[in-house]
């Protein structure tokens, strides 16, 4: 029996591709790759004890790790899922084999075997079958870096209590009133302590990753950050099964930052912020650059795979990777998601003023300001005299915050699509604050972040949207 029989493989890809690159891990690195069982040289990945959802699209790739820096071809690869050989006959001549853009469309357990130059590696897959959906709309909120004791600390600045009690005094902050809390470990699989890009990715996909990685399995060849087996993402599964849902995506960082990029990228580097935005508009290509300028073509091992997620909203800083020597090939990606029927805002005026998804919300040249800055203490914003997300060298004094990008992210998705929305809004600032411990900052816009929650659940749609609010790391070694 072939893979296709077990794995579902779309009809524009139902190829199975060897590897290209031939170089081989470098010794020691392998210790960092924890889908390596002790004593083997084989990897697999997506790793033993993985989840699926029934259908998810996601990337194979077997790797070779051989200290002695022995390289096999694969040819006595032996590949089987629930004991039936699920090899397609194609012969590798490198130490990695991938094989793309594949789902395992019943729910069940799938015990994989695989066997290649006289090593083993097995693992147990999981795939669940989807629930019937309970409600129209999910909202992500995330303030990145908030750890349990950051909220605290901002009750404390920011309510009364009576006698000892905050019950009897101003109350709770809007987000300790849940029907349901819960903890998290947020961990990567390569590191206890995780970033903002694998504890998204975990997210956004239901797999662990690795520090830097969105969307992939990270493999150990470094030198391209695109050709990583990768998981596909909730919003792409909305791309591709619920034509009339829409997407927002919405942060005070960049939008290419880490957590929101999580909901439409996948590469090894978070930082490639050039790729994301590209990513973002026109879905994932095999892109690759020419050294170190900025051309970028798509060449080498071709990697089909699902449809752009285009947010339907996207909205947040980052103007530095839309046009000018950081974009790919200089492009100006305004001028393209304005063909692509974009609206394109640049202050908190033309926000207000815009009527009609799609649209793509820059306001700052990099990360937005904090509240501290945005709304308190304006005049300290000319500091930077080059934070204008048109990049024209001049200030982004009239940001929006996260409320007012909230709210209208959900306006004009309500306005747009008739199946219901997905919708991600991170307080990025508590943890840009918090890294050099500025408590001011980070616990304002905490509290942004707060009445931002307060102010969606008295929306009318509020009765029909499940509402997530979690944070995706703490600071230092507190654990969330
Ligand atoms: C890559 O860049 C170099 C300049 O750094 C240029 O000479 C060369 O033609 C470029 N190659 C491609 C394929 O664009
Ligand atoms: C970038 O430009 C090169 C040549 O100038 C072209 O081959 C390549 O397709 C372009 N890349 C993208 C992503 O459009």
């Amino acid at each position: 029996m072939q893979i296709q029989s077990l794995l579902l493989i779309a009809a524009t890809a139902a190829r199975v591709f060897a590897a290209i690159d031939p170089s081989v891990p470098t010794v020691g690195q392998q210790h960092r790759y924890r889908a390596l069982p002790r004593g083997s040289n084989l990897a697999l990945v997506p790793v033993d004890g993985s989840e699926f959802l029934a259908g998810q699209k996601f990337d194979i790739a077997l790797e070779w790790h051989s200290e002695a820096f022995k390289t096999i071809d694969f040819s006595d690869l032996v590949f089987t899922i629930n004991g039936k050989d699920a090899k397609k006959k194609t012969s590798f001549s490198v130490s990695r084999a991938s094989w793309r853009y594949l789902s395992l469309p019943a729910s069940g357990e799938y015990n994989i075997q695989v066997s290649a130059g006289g090593e083993k590696v097995n693992a147990k897959w999981v795939v669940k079958g989807s629930s019937t959906r309970k409600v129209k709309n999910t909202l992500l909120f995330v303030g990145d870096g908030m750890a349990p004791t950051m909220i605290s600390a901002a009750r404390y600045i920011s309510r009364n209590t009576r006698f000892g009690k905050f019950a009897n005094g101003d109350g709770f902050l809007e987000m300790e009133k849940w029907d349901g809390m819960g903890k998290i470990s947020t961990n990567g699989i390569d590191a206890i302590i995780t970033d903002s890009a694998n504890s998204a990715a975990t997210y956004s996909t239901g797999h662990k990753g690795w520090v830097n990685t969105l969307n992939v399995y990270a493999d150990t060849t470094s030198s391209d950050n695109l050709d990583d087996a990768k998981v596909e993402t909730i919003t792409e599964i909305i791309r591709r099964v619920r034509p009339n849902m829409c997407i927002g995506i919405v942060t005070t960082a960049s939008v290419v930052d880490a957590t929101p990029a999580a909901f439409f990228g996948h590469t090894r580097q978070r930082g490639q912020g050039q790729v994301l935005v590209d990513q973002a508009l026109n879905g994932f290509k095999h892109l690759v650059q020419n050294g170190t300028t900025n051309t970028w073509t798509e060449k080498g091992e071709p990697m089909p795979w699902g449809p752009a997620v285009k947010p339907d909203v996207l909205l947040g800083g980052g103007g530095e990777w839309f046009k000018g020597s950081l974009s790919v090939n200089s492009t100006d990606y305004y001028a393209a998601f304005a063909a692509a029927g974009y609206a394109v805002a640049y202050d908190k005026n033309d926000l207000a003023a815009a009527t009609s998804a799609p649209l793509l919300g820059i306001f700052h040249k990099g990360h937005m300001d904090t509240w501290y800055e945005r709304a308190y203490n304006t005049k300290s914003l000319a500091i930077n005299p080059d934070s204008s997300p048109k990049l024209d060298k001049t200030t982004a004094y009239n940001q929006p915050g996260l409320e007012q990008m909230t709210l209208k992210a959900i306006e004009l998705m309500e306005k747009k699509c008739t199946d219901g929305w997905f919708l991600l809004s991170e307080a990025a600032s508590v943890d840009k604050s918090m890294h050099p411990m500025d408590y001011d900052r980070g616990l304002a816009d905490l509290l942004e972040l707060d009445r931002t929650l307060k102010a969606v659940k008295a929306l009318p749609s509020a009765k029909d949207t499940a509402i997530f609010l979690t944070a995706d790391h703490a600071q230092g070694y507190e654990a969330l």
